[in-house]
């Protein structure tokens, strides 16, 4: 067991404490306050003085020249600012520049502000490396569905090794932002729905990226974005306005920023959306009560693209004066391309708009992450040393073992004579590999990516089983196609004696921009799908996307259906041992699939509401007011077609009861244990692998609470860990929770335990398993 980090006692409500242990994850939960200890030197306070040494020396031009920044890789578009950046840099007047990926060009940068900038400043170069820089990782969705902060942690620390030997020190990943909606392109660049699950990933990326030290020449500064509440985007879509009342938001949005926050992020992205009205970029409440005040963070905001500029499109702004002042103002340190601060801050501080020492403290924020990068000491890469970083074998290695464990086996379904489709039996030959997917299909849209030793599907199922004995036919493009392509991919299934299946979206379909109001198979893949079955032949499906897919057709009528989201550069040969057996796949859903896009938003952790469903049958209309006036839909059932938390393996587990240690908790107590840190209570249940493999099991545990001063959801995740078992197997799984794991966000947003009823189940998936009960008295 290990305690992430732990707060000085500092009263009830103070400290930041592990909520439930297990063998493999201690995560996170907040409280109102916390005092960070970065584990980077990233908070050590001999930087202090180096930053007012070099603070004391600069002029107010040069002061708003370090908040400023630049995409110098792409000089037009909206919002790109200027490009006279060599000028510029010579003046002090740009502290960061990003999108330059070119080390010799890098340094070329560097060399103006090292030696023609009065006070040698060096430049802070960034991108967004978000799940790998060279060596692609599978998206983070996918990488979050491994439920295995480790695998997370060694991926970001690859990217951190490729990226800074480019001269690359800053990431604007990770995105913890939650997401409850796959309408919203982003979902595919978190990690899913759930805070608890999210918290432990965004810790697990940022330590990745900064490693042991942030001065580390192969470390870069992470930055945890889109701070805040930018996932709850209305309808789905991107950059759409949020409303989110506090409560939800401390419960819900912001855990998995303060988990980035305590682990140690340097920097945080604040968000393009309005947040109840106030857009995030110009949000006192975020910005400088909870990020600064409650949770201490001593490192950079910068904002989201031109989302200083766009004040005045949200409306709270009427000229780039005034947006410039409000985003200052709210505590944005740094102007990501508007050009705003570069034009307006001068004025806005010696008009007495803002205060001098708001504009130092501003400049502090980015001097720190430049000191504690050791870019003073290091400004320059060494161009020949660049691309003997990438494209490791271990890396590649890496980024297979995470694909691996990222699939999630939707559907496996026996046969007639009792046997499941997979995995493929060994002999299998004559595969027809159909669908405009599976070939390149790795790249998520909008990210710079590598090009590196990548295997198809295909390819990887021919160098198993014989290039003679692999037939390809893409059947439809992604978005469109022809009857004589459909014709084709048919004729192909009959001669063949499987059909590997490779549906899904484009990557340009998910990421940033990327909204859907379909949740189906784009073009004309359902079409192609059904033609394909109808074939008789047996068929496995793989579905790519960066988001779950509603196609309920699928789930009925194809034997054996995997998503294996967007798998990065290894996705191919990672499949074709998934599908032969040699990985027996253990990925879980971290995101609620919906079964229709009109469910949507949809997630585990909802509240009751006053007319739950119950036990009334969902699949038909209703036929009486009883089974009318609850909350439900007329057509469709309220439950995902699998829950969050859901995958299945090549073997089979069953779960005994849960027990915990004691039954009943008292409020007081846990409310002293919040900053005492003492265990509250354990809870444990028997998994045994039912079946004739060995697997893995990711064991969840969720807790509900029932008679607080706010109503709580219906189940919350507040444990995990993955236990390995042989055939006939059971482990005892155990989990130790802390008080925090009781405790809420109050009527009062206090973070707090009260008298409640609670049931807490250890279970497969968060709709199944039996709960222990227990109560938490005065
Ligand atoms: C806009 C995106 O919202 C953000 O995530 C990204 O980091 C910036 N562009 C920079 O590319």
């Amino acid at each position: 067991m290990t305690r992430l980090s732990r707060a000085p006692k500092c009263g009830r409500k103070l400290g930041t404490f592990i909520v439930a242990m297990s063998l493999t994850l201690a995560a996170q939960t907040p409280s109102r306050q916390s005092s960070t200890n970065p584990p980077s030197g990233f908070a050590d306070p001999s930087l202090d003085a180096r930053v007012e040494s070099v603070l004391r020396r600069m002029t107010p031009e040069e002061k708003v020249g370090q908040l400023v920044q630049y995409s110098a890789g792409q000089p037009t578009g909206p919002g790109t600012g200027r490009t006279d950046y060599d000028d510029m840099i010579a003046r002090g007047q740009i502290g960061s520049l990003f999108n330059v990926v070119d080390p010799h060009e890098i340094n070329k940068y560097q060399k103006i502000a090292m030696e023609k900038s009065r006070l040698h400043i060096p430049i802070l170069f960034g991108l967004d490396v978000i799940h790998g820089f060279k060596t692609e990782f599978p998206i983070p969705l996918a990488l979050a569905s491994t439920w295995d902060p480790t695998i997370v942690e060694r991926a970001s620390r690859v990217a951190a090794v490729e990226a800074s030997a480019d001269g690359i020190r800053w990431t604007f990943s990770p995105m913890v932002d939650i997401a409850r909606d796959a309408r919203w392109g982003r979902m595919a660049e978190g990690a899913g729905e759930d805070p608890f699950l999210g918290s432990a990933m965004a810790a697990a990326y940022v330590k990745g990226y900064q490693g042991a030290r942030l001065d580390a020449p192969d470390s870069i500064a992470a930055c945890a974005k889109h701070y805040v509440g930018y996932g709850a985007a209305e309808g789905g879509r991107d950059y759409n306005s949020t409303e989110i009342s506090e409560h939800t938001l401390r419960q819900f949005y912001m855990p998995p920023f303060h988990a980035a926050v305590a682990a140690g992020t340097a920097s945080l992205m604040s968000a393009f959306n309005s947040l109840n009205g106030v857009p995030s970029s110009a949000n006192p409440f975020t910005l400088k009560q909870v990020l600064r005040k409650e949770w201490g963070f001593r490192g950079l905001v910068v904002s989201d693209w031109n989302s200083i500029g766009e004040l005045i499109p949200h409306g709270i702004a009427i000229d780039a004066a005034t947006a410039a002042r409000k985003a200052f103002v709210a505590g944005v340190d740094m102007d990501m391309v508007s050009s705003l601060y570069h034009d307006n801050l001068l004025q806005i501080v010696s008009s007495g708009q803002a205060t001098t020492a708001a504009l130092d403290e501003a400049v502090r924020h980015v001097l720190r992450v430049k000191l504690a990068l050791g870019l003073f000491e290091r400004p320059f890469v060494d161009e020949d040393a660049a691309a003997k970083a990438l494209y490791h074998p271990e890396s590649i290695a890496l980024a297979q073992t995470a694909a691996e464990r990222s699939f999630v086996l939707l559907k496996n379904a026996s046969g007639p004579d009792g046997r499941a489709l997979l995995p493929l039996a060994t002999g299998t030959e004559n595969i027809a590999v159909i669908g405009p997917l599976g070939d390149d299909s790795s790249y998520p849209g909008g990210a710079p990516q590598g090009s590196g030793p990548r295997v198809s599907l295909p390819a990887a199922l021919a160098q198993r089983v014989g290039e003679s004995h692999v037939s390809r036919f893409k059947g439809t493009g992604i978005l469109d196609g022809t009857d004589e392509q459909i014709a084709a991919a048919v004729a192909g299934a009959e001669k063949a004696d499987l059909v590997v299946l490779t549906l899904g979206e484009s990557p340009e379909m998910s990421g940033e921009a990327a909204s859907r109001a379909h949740l189906g198979l784009p073009g004309r893949q359902q079409e192609l799908l059904e033609a394909i079955v109808r074939t008789g032949k047996p068929v496995v499906l793989i579905f790519f996307s960066g988001r779950p897919l509603t196609v309920p057709w699928a789930f009925e009528h194809v034997p054996a259906v995997i998503a294996a989201w967007l798998p990065g550069i290894s996705g191919g040969p990672a499949l074709a041992r998934t599908l032969f057996g040699e990985v027996n796949p253990s990925g879980k859903l971290v995101v609620s699939w919906p079964r229709s896009v009109g469910q949507e938003p949809l997630y585990y952790n909802s509240l009751n509401t006053g007319r739950p469903p119950g036990d009334t049958d969902l699949t038909r209309p209703p036929t009486d007011i009883v089974a009318k006036y609850v909350s439900r839909y007329f057509d469709e059932q309220n439950t995902p077609q699998f829950p969050f938390g859901y995958g299945g393996s090549y073997t089979s587990f069953s779960y005994g009861a849960t027990t915990i240690s004691t039954q009943r908790l008292s409020a007081a107590a846990l409310n002293r244990g919040l900053s005492a840190g003492a265990m509250a209570m354990t809870a444990e249940a028997q998994v045994k692998n039912t079946g004739s493999r060995a697997g893995e099991e990711i064991v969840q545990l969720y807790i509900q609470l029932r008679g607080t001063s706010v109503a709580e959801p219906v189940r919350m995740l507040k444990g995990f860990q993955t236990v390995s078992t042989a055939p006939g197997e059971t482990k005892t799984v155990k989990f130790e929770l802390m008080p925090e794991a009781f405790a809420i966000w109050n009527d009062r947003n206090e973070f707090a335990a009260e008298p409640a009823k609670v049931k807490i189940w250890i279970s497969p998936d968060s709709a199944h398993g039996s709960a222990a009960e227990a109560e938490i008295q005065p």
